[in-house]
């Protein structure tokens, strides 16, 4: 499916090739339309729970505002990593563990630690963009590994190993998996760390969705399969888990000297994350845990809905196995996502990412996000669906 509509503007065709641009432009256009429905991007709407915002307050009455040290704060690296043994399996103390401002910092610093010009990454498509950029701007290249909807967008060990050649440094792992919301099963994931033990590969596995994984399906930490640790820099962060987008706290676990490199990187581009937030995260990985029961709850009804609602639709999605987001087939409308989405926006006032939001290949694809209280969720679907049945019709 190409990009043919003349009626796409001048703008939204000069980023096209580019997903992050992409999805940064229509949010931009989405701006001027103040009764759009955003479902495009993967911030969580819900209130950051109120135990997290007491313990921001106090940290600012306090006058906790001097600079942390730019690993992040003992306290917060050493409760971080009572999580990661705890919840993930990980052998990690508070050496193998850096904040950072945001899981966007950890994987650009990630990329300029671990690569040398022409080292290959194997990165599954369809994908987060912003990996290419961080990959791109440390001199490496991305190799894509393909993923299909018949396979639910599990990673096939197969698939991986057959992209190695020579120069490949590392797998990224996506699980639960922005766009597509696919996870990696266990039963992969071992295949996968065998291969990367056979081949002699780093594993960078970006588990920041890990707390919204829909039953029967259960998040798996690669890092804790033996023979991993010293081959695994895990990504995560406390913007979905605990909705602190705005906070930008990030972490990253890894073996003591690559976290030592990446705070001597980090020491010299943005220093140590903002210290009041820090101490927001501290209370978020220590303080109890209940909020994420019930954004769980919330976020698996939004799933159903949306479901049924694109089921109405007559249009096929990848049912949503984490994350928020549902990838949809769009190609029974025969336009190219990149013009549906400007159309959805333009005449029915609903943002929605083209696949081409996450790759090249996705031209047929929608990520649509469920980022929205039911009511506007159910309101974006009303609007989409004689948009949807018009281009079908046509098609
Ligand atoms: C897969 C993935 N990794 C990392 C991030 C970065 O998140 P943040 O910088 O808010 O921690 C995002 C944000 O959407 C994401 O989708």
């Amino acid at each position: 499916m190409s990009l043919t509509n003349p009626n796409i503007p001048e703008d939204v065709r000069a980023v096209a090739a580019n997903g992050t641009q992409l999805r940064y432009k229509l949010m931009e256009l989405t701006a001027q339309y103040p009764d759009a429905i955003a479902l495009g991007r993967g911030d969580p709407d819900l209130a950051t729970p109120p135990h997290i915002i007491q313990a921001t307050e106090s940290a600012i009455r306090q006058q906790r505002t001097g600079l942390a040290p730019v690993a992040g704060l003992p306290e917060l690296r050493q409760a971080v990593a009572q999580k990661l043994r705890s919840d993930n399996g990980l052998p990690a103390d508070t050496e193998n563990v850096i904040i950072t401002t945001g899981g966007q910092e950890a994987l650009f610093l990630i990329m300029q630690v671990l690569l040398d010009p022409g080292d290959e990454v194997l990165v599954p498509d369809p994908r987060y963009t912003s990996y290419d950029e961080a990959i791109d701007s440390a001199g490496g290249k991305i190799v894509l590994v393909p993923t299909d909807h018949a396979d639910a967008f599990n990673l096939r060990p197969e698939a991986v190993e057959a992209a190695i050649t020579p120069r490949t440094k590392a797998i990224l792992l996506i699980t639960p998996s922005n766009p597509t919301s696919g996870i990696v099963t266990e039963e992969r994931l071992r295949e996968i760390a065998a291969i990367a033990v056979r081949h002699n590969l780093v594993v960078i596995s970006d588990e920041i969705y890990e707390k919204f994984v829909y039953s029967p399906w259960k998040h798996f930490s690669i890092g804790s399969l033996p023979n991993m640790a010293e081959r695994t820099i895990t990504l995560n962060g406390f913007s979905k888990s605990y909705a602190m987008t705005g906070f930008r706290v990030g972490y990253v676990s890894a073996p003591r000297n690559f976290i030592e490199a990446m705070a001597k990187v980090k020491a010299v581009t943005t220093g140590p994350a903002a210290t009041i937030s820090q101490w927001a995260a501290h209370a978020a990985v220590t303080g109890p845990q209940d909020a994420i029961a019930d954004f769980h709850r919330i976020y698996s009804e939004r799933r159903q809905l949306m479901m049924d609602g694109l089921h109405k639709m007559h249009l096929d999605f990848s049912e949503p196995r984490g994350a928020f987001f549902l990838w949809t087939n769009s190609s029974p409308t025969g336009i190219h996502a990149t013009e549906l989405s400007y159309l959805l926006l333009k005449e029915g006032r609903v943002l929605i990412f083209p696949g081409t939001g996450f790759g090249e290949n996705w031209g047929g694809y929608l990520r649509i996000s469920i980022l929205q209280s039911t009511d506007l969720l159910q309101e974006a679907l009303t609007r989409m669906e004689p948009i949807i049945a018009r281009y079908r019709a046509t098609a």
